[in-house]
């Protein structure tokens, strides 16, 4: 057997009906609001890796600044050997985990963009070909079933990807993560802190326009998908700090008073002058919060660790 194997556990067909059910949902809803995993076609899978490495997107250089100094600990803590990572996208920053772990037989990462995923695991297998490397093409808003392999596990999920799931969405996904963990697994979880609004939004909102055409890009995802006619240069994109929510919120603002045609849900959308369709959230962090999240779970914070900026934060829980 290849030590690189790609799983398929959504459909194409699926992924299309679940696809049509956000659009339908989300703009004919008051607000307007689309679900952030459309993002992630190959073109917004390679416009995020553009974001990875913009002056202003300081949390991937955080998150890897914590790995690059941590990753022993970590595997100290846990000697996992099978290592599984929801939202794996590149996996970049996974290789000082990958690294640290001696043990590590099995590599599962998780991600909804096959492109990604092909590009990660062809990579891995190559550099290490000991390691096997299963990916999933999931939906980790989804019950998920993980293939046979060895424990310990350790669960990662990096990023701050968490932060892009609602209040209630990550209750329910937490609870979800902790059933895929035995006594003795852990969770490590990236999550990006509170702080000055200046900051938090120019990396939402960066000079070059990259996020700009990220955000944008998932109309390009409905045009080609659903037949719809967006105009993504009719749309601004906007990016503002909730005080109240400790969030990000990113939206498209129609520049004019508009009618967009979707073709293959027989829908037309009216957008008003300046109506605003939300797009994502991005949740910021205290490390009481976090704590209390995950102890709603049944995971039981053991270590914090933080960028020496601290901009950014990466946990270690335990199941019990
Ligand atoms: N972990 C990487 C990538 C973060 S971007 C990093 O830290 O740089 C978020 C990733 O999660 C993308 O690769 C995207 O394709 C994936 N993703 C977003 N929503 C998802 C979902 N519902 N299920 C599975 N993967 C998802
Ligand atoms: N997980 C990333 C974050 O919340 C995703 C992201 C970065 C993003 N920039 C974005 C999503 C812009 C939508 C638009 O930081």
């Amino acid at each position: 057997m290849s030590p690189f194997r790609i799983t398929r556990t959504l459909p194409e067909d699926a992924m299309a009906a679940a696809l049509r059910a956000d659009v339908q949902e989300g703009l004919t809803a008051d607000p307007k609001s689309l679900p952030p995993k459309w993002f992630y076609d190959a073109h917004g899978s390679e416009l995020f890796e553009r974001i990875t490495e913009l002056p202003e997107y300081y949390p991937t250089r955080a998150e890897r600044e914590i790995l690059a100094g941590r990753a022993a600990d970590i595997a100290a803590a846990l000697p996992a050997r099978t290592l599984v990572e929801l939202g794996s996208g590149s996996s970049e920053k996974t290789r000082y985990l990958i690294g640290a772990l001696t043990e590590l037989d099995t590599y599962v990462p998780v991600d909804v963009s096959d492109s990604a995923l092909t590009q990660a695991g062809q990579a891995l297998v190559a550099e290490r070909p000991q390691l096997r490397v299963h990916a999933l093409i999931a939906d980790f808003t989804a019950p998920l079933t993980l293939p046979e392999a060895p424990g310990p596990r350790l669960l990662a999920f990096l990023g701050g990807t968490i932060g892009n799931l609602l209040p209630a969405q990550r209750a329910e996904f937490l609870a979800g993560v902790r059933a895929l963990l035995s006594p003795g697994d852990a969770l490590l979880l990236g999550t990006d802190l509170v702080k000055d609004e200046e900051v938090l939004v120019r990396a939402y909102d960066d000079a070059a326009g990259v996020t700009a055409a990220f955000n944008k890009n998932v109309l390009n995802v409905v045009n080609r998908e659903l037949g719809a006619d967006f105009d993504p240069a009719a749309f601004d994109h906007v990016a503002l700090w909730d005080a109240a929510q400790e969030w990000i919120e990113m939206r498209l603002r129609s520049r004019v008073a508009q009618t967009v045609k979707v073709p293959a849900l027989d829908l037309a959308v009216d957008f008003a002058a300046g109506e605003e369709l939300r797009t994502e959230v991005s949740a910021k962090f205290r490390r009481e919060g976090v704590e209390r999240e995950l102890a709603a779970a049944g995971l039981h914070l053991t270590r914090w660790w933080t960028d020496s900026a601290r901009r950014f934060a990466l946990s270690l829980s335990m199941a019990r």
